[in-house]
């Protein structure tokens, strides 16, 4: 038996999605890409939803967004845009591409540690974090359970704080009735192959600003004003230059295509389905694991409260390095696929050197995670037969 990371998803109404907009002869950015993203938008009940093509973009975007670098629109933005040695709080368990993007805009990383237990950033400490330099928190959601974001969300209220949430790997799932990615300035999402739904590769940026959705529309598109829904006031700026390539910023191509989102929309109809089962997985192996909790050999990732987790894989702990490093030998050989938590501690990763960043406190809680964490898929079209061969792999082990 093989049980991967992941498993494909995409059939035969992805297919038929995919052909039409083939067909159609328009396969870049246009109207489907419009369609998900007004889909996607009233999914979470958020203003503006915007395509781009990967969840490593959308973070990007979320960032340059924030950034001091726009000359030509006015704003009566209240909270400060980032300039070089500003600082950003962010988890030191997260993906790499959460980081990069902080660099980019020149602010400086502040990390701090993640709790082993819920492998999301330590609320206690983001607090002592704060300086006078701190203009952003970035929450990362983990592995499909959720951050502590309304405590964070009231501190950012305070501090008056940007407040950016990447919800890359927990699309779809809600802190006490409110989704993820909702709650800041701005929430990113994947959907890379792997994640809850995909687009093959893909991301989107949520906002309920105006301000920043056409900004980052701009950004998105080399600059371009031909997205921004408030393209006319440019126009009447600069009337010597055609309106139609017309550019105010310093942008990227970021875009997606048509095809991608039609993939996107017959998948988001599944999503619900989808983290129904991978929550239902997480369920059944966390009380089937409860006697080895007990006896203090292995931790399942511990759901925050008002979480109803949606398992973007099972991610454990175990007693030691050593138990982990055996564990994972077992898994493979017994089929089951397996990798670390993420990146581990992001400030163990060798890139790290090429960036301005900061390490608040100790990150013991990030070093337990990289040295004793694993885990292995939750995919929601696993069958009966493999839920059970995990269940018994992992026993098995254990005797
Ligand atoms: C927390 C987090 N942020 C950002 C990303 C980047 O997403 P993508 O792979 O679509 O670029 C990932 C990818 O897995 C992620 O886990």
């Amino acid at each position: 038996m093989r049980i991967p990371l992941n498993k494909n998803t995409i059939g035969a109404s992805e297919k038929k999605a995919l052909n039409k907009v083939f067909d159609s002869g328009y396969m870049t950015m246009g109207k489907v890409t419009k369609k998900f993203e007004t889909t996607f938008a009233k999914y979470l009940g958020v203003k503006h939803a915007i395509y781009v093509n990967s969840g490593s973009s959308a973070n990007l975007l979320a960032f340059s967004a924030i950034q001091d670098n726009d000359k030509y629109r006015q704003t009566n933005h209240k909270k400060f845009f980032l300039k070089k040695g500003d600082e950003v709080i962010v988890p030191a368990v997260t993906w790499s591409t959460t980081i990069w993007p902080i660099a980019q805009t020149g602010a400086t990383s502040i990390f701090v540690d993640s709790e082993p237990s819920t492998l999301q950033m330590k609320i206690s400490e983001i607090k002592k974090a704060i300086t006078k330099k701190t203009k952003a928190i970035c929450i990362v959601h983990v592995l499909g359970n959720a951050g502590y974001i309304e405590e964070v969300r009231e501190l950012c209220k305070k501090k008056n704080l940007w407040l950016i949430e990447d919800t890359c790997e927990s699309l779809g799932v809600k802190k006490n009735k409110k989704y993820l990615g909702t709650f800041g300035d701005i929430g990113t999402y994947s959907f890379y192959f792997s994640h809850h739904i995909t687009t093959v590769e893909g991301g989107m940026i949520v906002t309920n600003d105006d301000y920043l959705a056409n900004k980052i529309k701009s950004l998105r598109s080399h600059g371009w004003t031909r997205d921004m829904d408030d393209a006319s006031n440019y126009e009447k700026k600069f009337p010597e230059i055609d309106p139609r390539f017309l550019f105010i910023n310093v942008g990227y191509n970021l875009r997606s295509t048509d095809m991608n989102a039609a993939i996107g929309l017959v998948q988001l109809k599944k999503l619900k389905k989808y983290n129904e089962s991978r929550h239902m997985i997480g369920k059944k192996w966390n009380e089937a694991f409860s006697h080895l909790k007990k006896k203090g050999l292995f931790f399942p990732m511990e759901i925050t409260k008002g979480t109803k987790a949606s398992w973007f894989g099972f991610p454990v702990l175990c007693k030691s390095q050593e138990m982990r490093n055996k564990l994972k030998i077992h898994l493979e050989k017994n089929g089951i696929e397996t990798r670390p938590i993420i990146c581990g501690n992001m400030t163990k990763q060798p890139g790290i050197k090429n960036i301005r960043y900061r390490i608040h406190g100790k990150l013991t809680g990030a070093d337990e995670i990289m040295d004793k964490g694993i885990f292995w898929g939750s995919s929601p079209g696993m069958t009966k037969t493999e839920i059970n061969h995990v269940i018994k792999t992992i026993n098995g082990f254990f005797k």
